[in-house]
């Protein structure tokens, strides 16, 4: 009987989604296998919206940013009779294994099921967060940087024509890797990052002493900080149980913050999805495809509760235990790298 494989994308959609599909097609021809298109992550399984996927749907999707298939933070477990729904439509749609591409939620999932119902699921590591365990990078998060260090490129402009400070809150959930990046490549003046304690004060100070010298200044906080007495907004968990931070106005916070320490007119912006969307980089497109073919690859080789990995440069495969024991986040050296310019 020929494989049937589907294809999920779980969790916060980003760029790199669309190669890596298509990579899963393409060489899912090389072994004979059928391809089809589970509709907005779990969600599709549960409520049995999956269609065929061919290689006029994916060819011309490399250079798109998104996900052709929907994506949902729906998670099965948290769904009334939702894991046995999801095994009646694998059953229906006679998928012998799945690629399932999702970040630290959607790949938790697929090992309990992995784990727990044996099922056939080969995972592939998106996340603008990148914070996964045992790869390198995640795609998705270069694309997001990207379009987070153009934002600062702008305010930049405005903000040292206006001379002032300005702000930019980025996403990253608890790992800083976003702000981190986005700061470090924007030539920002200070980076505020979960890992990381802020001294406030010492910050105010800095930006003061960066102020008299260029008559202007960048900050780039994450939205998962944690700042003194911040009024926050409404707290929202997803499926997963996870708080809704952008909703916790943490940039704003901040630059008044800054305003009222430093006497220094401040301003806040907020880049949020606008950050996640667009045409991958060439970065996200290679890793993204490179992703997908391995998947493929390590379903013909019955290598099923494994993660297609980036180490070194190279594609390797992990199991999804080590991809989701722990969230990878900001180690101290990546940190002293940026206080290096904390000057
Ligand atoms: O996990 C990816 C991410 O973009 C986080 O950085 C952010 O906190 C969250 O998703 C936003 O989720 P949503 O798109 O559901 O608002």
């Amino acid at each position: 009987m020929v494989k049937k494989i589907g294809i999920l994308t779980g969790g916060g959609d980003c760029p790199g989604l669309n190669p890596a599909i298509r990579g899963v097609v393409f060489k899912a021809i090389d072994y004979n296998f059928k391809t089809l298109g589970i509709q907005e992550g779990w969600k599709g399984l549960i409520e049995g919206n999956v269609l065929p996927l061919g290689l006029s749907d994916v060819e011309e999707t490399v250079d798109c940013g998104g996900t052709i298939l929907g994506a949902s933070r729906v998670n099965p477990y948290k769904v009334d009779g939702g894991i046995e729904k999801v095994l009646a439509n694998i059953k229906e749609y006679e998928l012998s294994a799945l690629v399932v591409m999702g970040g630290e939620d959607t790949l938790g999932v697929s090992n309990r099921l992995f784990k727990e119902r044996g099922l056939k699921i080969v995972g592939v590591p998106k996340t603008m967060d990148n914070d996964l365990s045992g790869t390198d990078y995640t795609f998705g998060f270069d694309t997001s940087v990207t379009r987070a260090m153009d934002a600062m490129k702008s305010l930049k402009d405005t903000g040292s024509s206006h001379r002032r400070v300005m702000v930019l809150e980025v996403m990253g959930r608890h790992a800083g890797w976003v702000a981190l990046f986005t700061g470090i490549s924007s030539g920002a003046d200070w980076i505020l990052i979960p890992e990381f304690k802020t001294d406030f004060d010492r910050m105010c100070q800095h930006l003061l002493d960066v102020y008299k010298r260029k008559k202007y200044a960048l900050v780039v906080t994450s939205e998962g900080i944690e700042m003194p007495e911040m009024k926050t907004g409404k707290e929202e968990l997803d499926q997963f149980g996870h708080m809704i931070l952008r909703k916790r106005g943490v940039g704003e916070n901040l630059a008044q913050l800054i305003n009222k320490k430093t006497g220094i007119e401040t301003r806040s912006a907020v880049i949020g999805h606008m950050q996640r969307g667009g045409p991958p980089t060439l970065f996200d497109r290679i890793l993204g495809t490179r992703c997908g073919v391995k998947a493929v690859d390590l379903i013909a080789q019955e290598k099923f509760g494994r993660m297609a990995a980036l180490r070194s440069n190279e594609i390797i495969d992990i199991s999804l235990d080590e991809a989701v024991a722990k969230l990878k986040t900001v180690n101290e050296g990546w940190w002293n790298l940026a206080k290096v310019f904390f000057k």
